[in-house]
């Protein structure tokens, strides 16, 4: 198939897919939080409070603050009884459909406690837009974003001493939705939960801006054009488990995952997308449905297009990874992630080849990457885009 060919079929197959997409969401629900969110929302604090951790020692979602957002949505209701509560466990009907057929989505995002003590969200707006993306893919009633974005604000704000101050921490947000109807036939459920929860969290891998060890999966594929790649779901996570763990058997960190149908091309690491440096290009995969659109990756191509770096979206196998290392052009790798910011990529391996990137050290745009977006995030570089929303 010539290339205009296979872009007009690819065009065609978005328009059909965006079109399914959007009757499924229409038939199933659309849902406003306006009626009812808009009210004052109860807040009921904690009895007891908890010790702050250690800022030194945090690592990634192990610790939760005192108070977590809820909201309920009920058929022909829509979102209702919005509140913050003391942290704790959710009571769920064990037929709740999610515990069956996983129907949830969640978003991740961060505060950060700048240097003038200002705390700052990072991109709210692009993530509760994916939130609501990865929701109608799902068939689960959106949420109105600026009340979304006012559940988050509202809670942060509860919870502001616990944003660390130490660059490098932050408090992790993250907004959820499940399905808590409980039925076990297969639709769509009448009955959702939206929560909101906080962990103070350190760097997401234990390497921290040392460069990390990836293995090309061969044998797992983490998904195709037209299934779930797309979306911020758990079932993602859950099938990138086994190759996870065979990966770190092996002295990887992580997996980059190959398509599913040439098993040839890069996608992404499951916990982060992929960027490769060769010659005078930056090239990552492009967004096809079938990796996730990563805000830190958006925020990272519209840096690079900013600083004339000639920057590529496009398809790119690993043959032609393995070419550029051969010839000394691969000169660094990264992925971007919220909870991974920039993480440099030191070496990769792919069936019998170990490819030592940068010797092993992180590279100068690598660096520059991080320093910017790190910046931006803590008040000590300029905001010129207005991707910091005060708390
Ligand atoms: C994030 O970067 O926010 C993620 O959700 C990745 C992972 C921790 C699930």
């Amino acid at each position: 198939m010539d290339k205009e060919a296979r872009h007009s079929g690819h065009a065609e197959n978005l328009i059909a897919s965006e079109a399914l997409k959007l009757s499924c969401w229409a038939a199933c629900y659309y849902w406003s939080m306006k009626r009812t969110m808009t009210e004052p929302i109860g807040i009921q604090k904690a009895a007891k409070l908890k010790t702050k951790p250690n800022e030194g020692t945090l690592g990634f979602g192990q610790i939760f603050t005192e108070h977590m957002f809820l909201a309920d949505f009920h058929d022909g209701e829509g979102w209702v009884n919005a509140r913050v509560e003391p942290y704790g466990p959710l009571a769920l009907n064990p037929a709740a459909a999610v515990l069956h057929y996983s129907q949830a989505v969640f978003d991740g995002l961060k505060a950060f406690r700048g240097v003038d003590g200002k705390i700052r969200l990072f991109r709210p707006h692009k993530h509760l837009e994916r939130l609501n993306n990865s929701a109608k893919q799902l068939c689960i009633p959106t949420l109105d974003p600026e009340l979304a974005l006012s559940s988050i604000v509202q809670l942060v704000d509860v919870e502001r001493d616990w944003v660390p101050k130490t660059i490098g921490t932050s408090l992790y947000i993250r907004p959820t939705v499940i399905a808590n109807e409980a039925f076990l036939g297969v639709r769509p459920a009448k009955s959702y939960i939206y929560f909101v929860i906080l962990s103070p969290v350190g760097a997401y891998y234990p390497e921290g801006m040392a460069p990390v060890k990836i293995r090309v999966e061969e044998k797992y594929v983490r998904a195709v054009e037209g299934g779930l790649g797309g979306a911020k779901t758990g079932a993602n996570y859950a099938a990138s488990l086994m190759a996870g763990e065979e990966a770190k058997h092996g002295g990887y960190t992580q997996v980059l995952y190959l398509d599913g149908v040439h098993r040839k091309y890069l996608e992404e690491v499951g916990t982060m997308n992929m960027m490769v440096r060769i010659g005078d290009e930056v090239v990552t995969p492009a967004l096809g449905g079938t990796i996730l659109p990563g805000v830190t990756r958006d925020s990272a191509l519209a840096l690079m297009r900013k600083w004339g770096i000639k920057v590529s979206e496009r398809q790119i196998s690993i043959d032609e990874v393995i070419d550029a290392h051969k010839h000394g052009t691969l000169t660094e790798a990264w992925g971007t992630g919220t909870a991974a910011v920039i993480s440099p990529i030191g070496a990769l391996a792919y069936k019998d080849q170990h490819m030592v990137i940068h010797d092993g050290q992180i590279g100068l745009l690598t660096q520059k990457l991080y320093d910017t977006i790190v910046g931006i995030q803590y008040g000590t570089a300029p905001d010129p885009d207005g991707w910091t929303v005060e708390v």
